[in-house]
Order: structure tokens, then C-alpha cells, then sequence
């Protein structure tokens, strides 16, 4: 475990030119690529396996071993997708890596569609974010002026052509075949797995999806090679990550550091705890995560800790919460979230996230008879997110289980306070807010 940051997409984010590729070269950009094309494909593959490089948008798959599973020989186009839709509350690691450093992902795309011996590569962009959207058309029209896109790249007989394609803003089209769909024009629903993107992926051909920074940490492993990226991080979780601190803390930001560091060490480095306040609760992996308390600061942030403390490493997107935050409020809003998002195709996903905010809507507004009747609502909603969890079509409906039953785990008082002063404690106006607080 280190609690040195190891800065490395993101070394030269303050300068004011950072997302050009003057800057790129000027930080050692593209002295990768050279280095790839001058290995077999399959070489490239095998670096990424020796690395252990695990996905980074959430589910931590090994990224080698995907790209191993495209077949060769099959005589279909192979096709890279980038991964850029990023909208799950909390995460907020690509968008500031495309904004300030987008040459990274493009040399990674480039790498990575030679290693599959993909001619194609699609970058799918979060609807919103249309500064992020122009940024990445630059960052592809400067890297094909230079030669580093398109055909015959540095005279190695290789072709890449990157499209990128901006999303209408649904947080479904971040999960990978919803994602193929709305790239191929449909409504943006998840496929029914198997067959797999490896084999059937955008226009049923062998696909790739893959998240922002897994692709912009390739360029790293294949410079400094894969032993120097799998120095770092603990025995199954190697290498370094962005862990994006927000919320009540001092200084907020991206902290780029190597997996397992711990929250009290990102604390420590970056200000604490926002003046006069304490921790309350908070997410290791974003909303869809199991919350974390003031118990867990010290657990190793990565797959396995995380998991074996009870919660998920997700996106690193660590929301902090102080002890002016009503839980109930927040795990109601995030929950909101989810029903708005809920992309309708299957009905535990569908119906589930709409009962789960009729409850907590209720047991926000303390509008029970009784705490018995209160309890009754808690053990409903909890049968409610178990009939959701693993039933539902894709990993959204999962989602909603993680902060419901967490934050009754942890603050299950606090849901019968709501009842017992008939409102919320932490409305400014209910003055039980310090009593509820200090009898913690
Ligand atoms: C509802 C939902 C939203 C998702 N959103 C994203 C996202 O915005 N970015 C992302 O990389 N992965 C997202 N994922 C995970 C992807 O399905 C997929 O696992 C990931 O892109 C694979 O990339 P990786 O192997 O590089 O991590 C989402 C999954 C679900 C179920």
C-alpha cells in the first residue's frame, strides 16, 4: 500500500494547453505507439494480460484476456468501442481525462485496435457533454494531421479510423450492449448475453467495449512495459487508478493513485474532511455501490477489500458525506435516479425502482403510523430490492439494492427518526437535528 499519488494520465492536467498534442509529446505521448507496431498483435495482447490491467468502468474484467476473446482469422471487420458515457452519480473520472488529456485515449485506441486488428474505433460520448464531444473531434483531426490516425500509420501499413459519436444522455447507453444499440441507431436497451460483444457485438461482429481510462492506461504499459504498471496495487488489483473525490471534503478532484490506497490516506492528502465536520457515510464506487461508513476508512480501495468489506470499487468515485446529510434524502434521491433511468425492458427493473421510491418517499416524509409500521415499510423495501437484485435484465436494476440496504444497515435509526418527529431531522427548521446526531 503507498500513499504516493502517482500521477500519469493526468501529470500534465494544469498546463493550460494540456489536451493539445503539442502537450501530449511534450509529457512523452506517443512514444508508445512506435513501440506497439513494432510488436506482433498478439505480443501487444500479451503485454496487457502480463500487466493485469482490469477494466476500469466498473466490473474490473481483465482487459487483456478481452481482447484475447475476439476470434481471428473469422474474415469479419473487428471494432474497438470506446466506452465515454460516464453518467452514474459520483463518477466523474473520464470526462475530466478527455477534456484534459484526450490524446492519451486516442494513441490507447490506436494500440489497442492494432492488437485486435480492428480498422475501426468508436468513441461513444455522454449526450451532455458537448464541450467533451468538440475537444475529442479536435484531439482526432490533430492526431490524423500528425499521421497518427488513418491509413498507413507511420509507415506500418496499419489503419485506424475513429468515430466519434455523442449519445442522446441515458444513463442505460453506459452499459456495453445498450450502448451497441443506440450506436446502431436503436432505442439504447441491453441485449440478452450470450453471444457476447467478443463474438456479436456492433453489427454482429467480434467487438471490444471498453472504458476510457482502460484504454488510456495502455499507452503506459506498453512505454514503461508491463511489469513497471504491475509494480503498483495490491496482489489482484495492480496497477494505479483515478479515485475522484467529491463531496464535503476540502479539496475535491481526481487523485491519481495506485489501488489500494485507502480513504484515509486520500483524506490525509488532500485537506480532510471540509472544516468543522465529520465523516458520515460514503460510496467507494459511486451510487451503485454499498455505502461505506467512518468504519471503512482504512479498507484497501480495490476489488477484492472493497468487495470483501461489503461494497464494490466501481468507478473509484468516492462521494463523502458529512454528518449534515440525511441518508434517507440522499439514498431517495439516488433511487429517483434509477427509476428515471430505467430503461423499461424488463419488469423487475422497471416496476421495482417505481415502488422503491413510492417507500422512500414515504419513510422520507416520516408518513407512517407507527415505527412498527415504519419497519414494516424497511423490511417491504428491502423484499422489494431483493425481487430486483439478479432478476433484473442488466446490472441497472442491481444498482438499486446497493444504497437501500446499506443505508438501512448502517443508519436504520434514522429511517424511524423520520417517523418519529414526522418530517425529516435534518430539515434546517427541526431542531432534533444535533440531538439525533450526538446520540450516535
Ligand atoms: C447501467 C450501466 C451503466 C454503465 N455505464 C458505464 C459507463 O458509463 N462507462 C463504462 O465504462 N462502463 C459502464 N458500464 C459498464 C459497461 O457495461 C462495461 O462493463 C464497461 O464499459 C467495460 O469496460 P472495461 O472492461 O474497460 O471496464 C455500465 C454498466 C451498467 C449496467
Amino acid at each position: 500500500m503507498s500513499t504516493i499519488l502517482t500521477p500519469e494520465l493526468s501529470a500534465h492536467w494544469d498546463e493550460p494547453d494540456s489536451f493539445t498534442l503539442a502537450a501530449y509529446q511534450r509529457a512523452g505521448g506517443y512514444e508508445a505507439l512506435p513501440k506497439a507496431l513494432a510488436m506482433s498483435p498478439d505480443q501487444v495482447i500479451q503485454t496487457l494480460k502480463d500487466s493485469a490491467l482490469r477494466g476500469r468502468g466498473g466490473a474490473g474484467f481483465p482487459t487483456g484476456n478481452k481482447w484475447a476473446f475476439i476470434p481471428q482469422g473469422d474474415g469479419k471487420p473487428h471494432y474497438l468501442v470506446v466506452n465515454a458515457d460516464e453518467s452514474e452519480p459520483g463518477a466523474c473520472k473520464d470526462i475530466p481525462t478527455l477534456l484534459a488529456n484526450p490524446q492519451a485515449l486516442i494513441e490507447g485506441v490506436i494500440i489497442t485496435c492494432y492488437a485486435i486488428r480492428a480498422a475501426e474505433a468508436f468513441i461513444y460520448v455522454r449526450g451532455e457533454v458537448l464541450h467533451v464531444a468538440r475537444r475529442l473531434h479536435l484531439a482526432v483531426a490533430e492526431a490524423q494531421d500528425a499521421g497518427y490516425l488513418g491509413e498507413n500509420i507511420l509507415g506500418s501499413g496499419v489503419s485506424v479510423r475513429i468515430v466519434v459519436h455523442s449519445g442522446a444522455g441515458a444513463y442505460i447507453c453506459g452499459e456495453e450492449t445498450a450502448l451497441l444499440d443506440s450506436l446502431e441507431g436503436l432505442r439504447g436497451q441491453p441485449r440478452l448475453k450470450p453471444p457476447f460483444p467478443a463474438t456479436e457485438g456492433l453489427y454482429a461482429c467480434p467487438t471490444v467495449v471498453n472504458n476510457v481510462e482502460s484504454i488510456a492506461s495502455v499507452p503506459y504499459i506498453l512505454k514503461y512495459g508491463a511489469a513497471e504498471f504491475a509494480s503498483v496495487g495490491t496482489e489482484r488489483s495492480k496497477g494505479f487508478g483515478l479515485f475522484s473525490l467529491s463531496g464535503h471534503v476540502t479539496t475535491p478532484g481526481q487523485y491519481e493513485a495506485p489501488f489500494g490506497t485507502t480513504l484515509r490516506e486520500i483524506l490525509d492528502l488532500s485537506g480532510g474532511i471540509r472544516a468543522g465536520h465529520r465523516l458520515k457515510f460514503w460510496t467507494p464506487g459511486g451510487s451503485s455501490t454499498p455505502l461505506f461508513t467512518d468504519q471503512h476508512l482504512d479498507v484497501p480501495l480495490d476489488f477484492e477489500h472493497v468487495a470483501a468489506a461489503g461494497s464494490m470499487v466501481g468507478t473509484r468515485s468516492l462521494q463523502i458525506f458529512d454528518e449534515t446529510t440525511c441518508v434517507v434524502r440522499v439514498v431517495l434521491r439516488w433511487c429517483q435516479f434509477y427509476e428515471h433511468e430505467s430503461c423499461g425492458k424488463c419488469t423487475p427493473c422497471r416496476e421495482g425502482s417505481y415502488w422503491v421510491v413510492q417507500l422512500l418517499e414515504r419513510l422520507e416524509r416520516g408518513d407512517s403510523a407507527s415505527a412498527d409500521d415504519t419497519e414494516a415499510q424497511l423490511d417491504k423495501l428491502l423484499d422489494i430490492c431483493d425481487n430486483i437484485t439478479g432478476r433484473a435484465f442488466c446490472a441497472l436494476g442491481d444498482s438499486i439494492q446497493a444504497p437501500v440496504a446499506s443505508s438501512i444497515k448502517y443508519f436504520r435509526d434514522e429511517y424511524i427518526e423520520h417517523q418519529r418527529i414526522g418530517g425529516c431531522p435534518f430539515d434546517p427548521a427541526a431542531s432534533t437535528l444535533f440531538a439525533l446526531e450526538s446520540a450516535r
